[in-house]
């Protein structure tokens, strides 16, 4: 007999790495979610910036079925069509020549940072493998991005890491330049710190990192796997600033909830690699680049980009109404809608309580550490939806302040 499927069944089964909420969505549309009990619920969380255009958006569903019936997987001893556009629309769209597909966020840094050692190492000396990286970044959960990452928390407790890899703070641009030497062969940091709490980078201080890096021959990333894809009002989120990186990676709404990521370099760069030195098994299979390409016309598009920021100021002006009765923000961060808005010194570390108890009001929210608050939710979310969602937010706040 099946056992049936409960929260319960989680605490047996799944590797206890995860702690999830206590209902199990089974159906979406839109920005709104269904549990097994028919539960209705408004989704501010966006799958963590993954469900850019809601779930099941009816382009991304046809063209899912359309390539389910032609092609699924034939490897990269192949190529494939669908990849093949994919990277040109990413190509034509940015600073880059060529394009690498895995299938998360974490590969594509992965692949971003051995190739800035091998590129380094190749065109100059074997000892040019330092990696400049920041304080509370999150580039994933392999060993090299955690260990690239800017969090004891993800990347200790697994015994000796990968080496040469230095941390300062991030928009401390004096802090880059006294580690800053010719051994660097990279500098890595995300334009808005996702899950870091959702510091955004100053324009001197990318304008001033860049320069170095130019300077001391070391290549620049850009992790936009959280910020990217339209996320912030711009296709990536460097394009706000006057500086181009020199590999970039992408993934998360890059195939609207399917998975697959990016990486993304100059003809230079991409110059020292060879067939072998790198490579995937599913990276750019034609079912989740027939996807992605659905999903990058949609949101590559004057419409969706410019309803950004009109959204952003909604959500602002709902959560100002909610600090007017509670007093319970204050200060709002990150760009377009990767929205991070901390807490008061008082409500510090309630973040996750915030959390759980919007769950219970049937609103998905997300937090950014132990006191910063983070919505990335669809960018096509309605006005009624960011409303709906706000006034049964204002509910679980209000249980949360008189606790
Ligand atoms: C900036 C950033 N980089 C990398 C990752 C890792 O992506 P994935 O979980 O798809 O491996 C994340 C995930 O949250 C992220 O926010």
């Amino acid at each position: 007999m099946q056992p049936k499927m409960t929260r319960e069944l989680f605490d047996k089964v799944i590797l206890p790495v995860y702690a999830p909420a206590n209902f199990i969505p089974v159906k979406g549309f839109g920005s709104r979610v269904w549990d097994q009990h028919g539960e209705e619920y408004i989704d501010f969380a966006g799958g963590i910036a993954v469900n850019a255009l809601g779930h099941c958006h009816p382009r991304l569903v046809k063209a899912l079925q359309v390539q389910s019936e032609k092609l699924w997987h034939v490897s990269n001893v192949f190529t494939n069509e669908p990849s093949l556009k994919l990277a040109q629309k990413l190509i034509d769209n940015t600073f880059a020549d060529r394009v690498f597909f895995a299938n998360s966020g974490a590969e594509a840094n992965e692949a971003a940072f051995k190739l800035a050692r091998y590129y380094a190492i190749q065109k100059y000396n074997p000892y040019k493998t330092k990696i400049i990286a920041f304080y509370q970044s999150f580039h994933g959960r392999t060993f090299f991005t955690v260990s690239v990452g800017g969090q004891a928390k993800y990347s200790d407790g697994f015994g000796p890491k990968p080496a040469d890899i230095i941390h300062v703070p991030f928009n401390d641009l004096d802090a880059v330049k006294a580690v800053m030497d010719d051994h660097t062969c990279a500098v890595v940091l995300e334009p808005v710190q996702g899950e870091g709490g959702l510091a955004s980078a100053t324009p001197e201080f990318l304008q001033g990192v860049r320069k170095l890096c130019d300077e001391y021959q070391a290549l620049l990333v850009f992790d936009e796997v959280q910020c990217g894809m339209g996320r912030t009002g711009r296709l990536y989120t460097y394009q706000q600033y006057d500086v181009k990186p020199d590999i970039l990676t992408s993934a998360k709404a890059l195939g609207g909830g399917f998975p697959i990521s990016a990486m993304l370099t100059t003809n230079e760069i991409a110059s020292v690699m060879h067939p072998g030195v790198h490579g995937t098994t599913y990276g750019g299979n034609p079912l989740a680049c027939a996807v992605a390409c659905e999903a990058f016309d949609i949101i590559n598009s004057p419409e969706v980009l410019e309803g950004v920021q009109i959204r952003r100021a909604l959500f602002i002006k709902e959560l100002e109404l909610i600090n007017d009765k509670f007093k319970l923000f204050r200060e709002y961060r990150g760009k377009g809608l990767l929205l991070g808005v901390e807490l008061q010194p008082e409500f510090h570390n309630k973040a996750r309580d915030l959390l759980n108890v919007a769950a219970e009001f049937k609103v998905m929210i997300l937090n950014a550490g132990s006191n910063v608050l983070r919505f990335t939710p669809s960018l096509i979310i309605s006005e009624d939806e960011i409303k709906e969602g706000m006034a049964r937010l204002t509910k679980a706040v209000e249980k949360v302040v008189n606790a």
